[in-house]
């Protein structure tokens, strides 16, 4: 099969993990889409800027728009609504499928921009755009799709709970938590938008919409973030046997006057150290999705990081190339690999 002609729009903590792995992985994922995945250029703002991973500098430009035109997958990891949702919109009239882990803009425009993708038969695809590397969004609008949700409660945003479990564990003051998360990559661009809870909002707003089939506007989201937060209120908490956390909670509820409604919100709580959300620790995240047949699921994993999160995003990508290649893989259709199967006496590892 020819190329799918991939442009990357970003190469900070997430973009520079997604093109080494597409780069290093280039004969795995190809044998697994079955057609190569060719990685045509990296838009930035500075080309000449060093960064943490070695990549081929000619795949660099700073001109976004010219990347775009001729490709066949766009994956967008600038963040931001500017230039983003204007780059996301011209892919998408190009016919291009979309991959994103930008919360910020899905959240804020979602609706409009996954109507312009279906308008044109196109897919735009954001499974990063919630607790990293957790798969999340599918199991929600897929998987759970005829069930009934009736609550979700997570730890949706890493840095928060990197601070907040730093604060706990080692007595460290958020600022110096703050510093530390920001140096692992976890931290937003501006992390106003983590420590404020706007990060954990959007992620709310989006995980809601899905679950309850209703668009859940961001500011109808409620927001507390943990900037107020002091270590005399961690130790008083510890004391009582309690752990802080910033937990996302959107729920079916009914009002006073009996009407059914959603309700979304995003604030420090205290959790009972003996609960299961008590032990998310780090960069972690944990979503507890309560549904009327499946009953309690828990997802936990990496909320946050440059390469878990890329992970998300070429699940995506290698998603969008199957369907571009050849409609999609059925269940068991993807069994190129040919690893041996290892008799029981062969197994050595240990759970
Ligand atoms: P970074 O800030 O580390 O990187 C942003 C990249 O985009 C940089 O390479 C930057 O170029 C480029 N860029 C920004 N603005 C422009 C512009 N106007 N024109 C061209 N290039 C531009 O972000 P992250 O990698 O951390 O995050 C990317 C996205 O992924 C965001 O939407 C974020 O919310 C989301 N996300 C991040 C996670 C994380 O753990 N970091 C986890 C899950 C989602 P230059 O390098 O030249 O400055
Ligand atoms: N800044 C975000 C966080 C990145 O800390 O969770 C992952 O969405």
């Amino acid at each position: 099969n020819r190329p799918i002609r991939v442009a990357l729009l970003g190469a900070g903590s997430v973009g520079s993990q997604v093109a080494r792995i597409l780069l290093e992985n280039a004969e795995e994922l190809a044998a697994r889409v079955g057609a190569p995945l060719l990685l045509t250029g990296i838009a930035v703002r500075n080309v000449d800027a060093k960064r943490d991973v070695d990549l081929p500098k000619e795949l660099f430009t700073d001109d976004a728009e010219r990347l775009i035109l001729g490709s066949d997958i766009v994956i967008e990891l600038m963040g931001g609504i500017d230039p983003a949702k204007h780059l996301i919109s011209l892919a998408l009239s190009t016919g291009a499928d979309v991959v994103t882990a930008n919360k910020a803009l899905v959240a804020a425009h979602g609706p409009e921009l996954f109507d312009q993708a279906r308008r044109v038969g196109a897919q735009l695809t954001y499974e990063a755009a919630v607790a990293g590397a957790i798969p999340i969004i599918r199991p929600l609008r897929d998987s759970l799709a005829g069930d009934r949700v009736e609550r979700i409660l997570g730890i949706v945003n890493g840095t928060t709970n990197f601070i907040l479990d730093r604060m706990h564990t080692r007595g460290d003051s958020l600022e110096e938590a703050l510093r530390i998360a920001t140096e692992l990559g976890y931290a937003e661009a501006d992390p106003t938008a983590d420590i404020g809870g706007y990060d954990a909002q959007q992620k709310a707003a989006i995980l809601a919409s899905i679950a309850f089939h209703t668009e859940v506007p961001v500011e109808l989201v409620h927001r507390e973030g943990i900037t107020e937060i002091t270590i005399e209120q961690i130790e008083r908490a510890k004391a009582a046997g309690f752990v802080v956390k910033l937990l996302a909670i959107c729920e079916r509820v009914t009002g006073s006057d009996g009407v059914e409604g959603i309700s979304a919100r995003v604030y420090p709580a205290l959790v009972d150290e003996q609960h299961p959300l008590a032990s998310v620790h780090g960069g972690n995240n944990a979503v507890f999705v309560q549904a009327q047949a499946a009953g309690d699921l828990m997802f936990y994993g990496a909320g946050a990081g440059g390469v878990e999160t890329a992970s998300a995003v070429l699940g995506d990508l290698v998603s969008s190339a199957r369907r571009r290649v050849n409609g999609g893989p059925g269940l068991g259709e993807s069994t190129h690999a040919d690893l041996p199967v290892l008799e029981v006496g062969e197994i050595t590892t240990r759970y």
